[in-house]
């Protein structure tokens, strides 16, 4: 019987099993109950009462080691074939996989609070013309922005460049002459920026304009403290500095209290309790005019904010060049972020 047992071991490991019909065979062959494992347990009862402990054994791993391979063949006939035959590609995706970019995240929900004021949005091409992007708006001529430093040339003579902003957007508008205007300008610029922590040649921006007769300062003002209550929480508060811009005048910048200490003071301010979040003011009469409309008439105010610098604010991201290296272990953090 010892030598029964060992050939068959041999050879139903050298058994080929390739298809289906192979499998059953060797079922047949082997476990069924007239099969060859079941007949030599008959011949059991003959062997001699010294040996029964071995052979007992010998024989049940045997068994178990035919019924191992049945097993997994089987298994691996089943996951190749029922379930392919399973699969129903018209069916709906159970669920999205993924998540939104926390740029994506925060141009979607600065968008939305404008456009409930009654915002439209605006879009314009990323490679502008000198024009639009800096004599429209009072660039003088020796203006540092212009220097081939900040911005990336594709061509010069005429000069041709990647807007360094979306005010380019907003000259577009008010050339198209229809008032009163009332738009956001989201987009991508280009600036040719050392790339740091802080600082990156390429980021987002979304800009403001509005126009019609009468607009003030107040209205300035009132806009962009709904928006930073919207947007960063009722406890917070604003403030105006005032700063410089070619095509504004008054000009200024704003600060909200820092949404992570409440103003107390923490690193993310820098202990000063405030953080510069864009820069605004009136529409310098020489814009209006550039682009057609009567600045006895009309005025305006606009406004303009970094996406980047907002979304470190919100998420408490200190590094800016993580919104750009698509580093799975920084994205799936925002999963959850609906
Ligand atoms: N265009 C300015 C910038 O890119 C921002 C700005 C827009 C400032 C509108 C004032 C008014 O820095």
């Amino acid at each position: 019987m010892r030598t029964k047992i060992a050939e068959l071991l041999k050879e139903i490991e050298q058994v080929e099993i390739s298809t289906k019909d192979h499998l059953e065979s060797f079922r047949l062959k082997y476990l069924s109950k007239k099969g060859l494992i079941p007949s030599l347990f008959n011949d059991f009862k003959d062997v001699a009462a010294t040996e029964r402990k071995e052979m007992g054994m010998l024989l049940n791993d045997l068994k178990n080691h035919a019924q191992t391979i049945l097993d997994k063949f089987q298994d691996s006939f089943t996951s190749s074939t029922e379930s392919e035959s399973k699969l129903d590609t018209s069916l709906p995706a159970a669920g999205l996989s993924g998540s939104r970019h926390p740029l994506s995240i925060v141009r979607r929900d600065i968008n939305g609070i404008f456009q409930r004021l009654g915002f439209v949005i605006s879009e314009g091409p990323e490679i502008e013309d000198d024009f639009h992007n800096f004599t429209a708006l009072n660039f003088p001529e020796e203006h540092p922005a212009r220097d081939m430093q900040d911005t990336f040339f594709i061509s010069k003579n005429p000069d041709i460049a990647l807007r360094t902003h979306t005010s380019s957007v907003q000259v577009r508008i008010m050339e198209q002459g229809k008032l009163p205007i009332r738009i956001i300008a989201p987009g991508r610029v280009f600036r040719n920026e050392a790339i740091s922590a802080r600082a990156h040649c390429i980021f987002h921006q979304i800009e403001g304009l509005y126009i019609d007769k009468n607009v003030s300062f107040a209205d300035l003002k009132q806009t962009l403290y709904y928006f930073a209550q919207e947007f960063f929480g009722p406890e917070t508060k604003i403030r105006f500095r005032p700063s410089y811009f070619p095509f504004t005048e008054t000009s200024a910048e704003m600060d909200v209290s820092c949404n992570i200490c409440g103003g107390k003071g923490c690193n993310i301010c820098k202990h000063s309790g405030w953080v510069e979040i864009l820069g605004c003011g009136m529409v310098d009469p020489n814009v209006l005019e550039a682009c057609g409309i009567d600045s006895n008439e009309y005025s305006g105010f606009a406004f303009g904010m970094g996406i980047e610098r907002i979304t470190m604010m919100k998420f408490q991201i200190n590094d800016l060049r993580l919104f750009f290296e698509n580093d799975l272990r920084f994205l799936k953090q925002f999963e959850a972020v609906i």
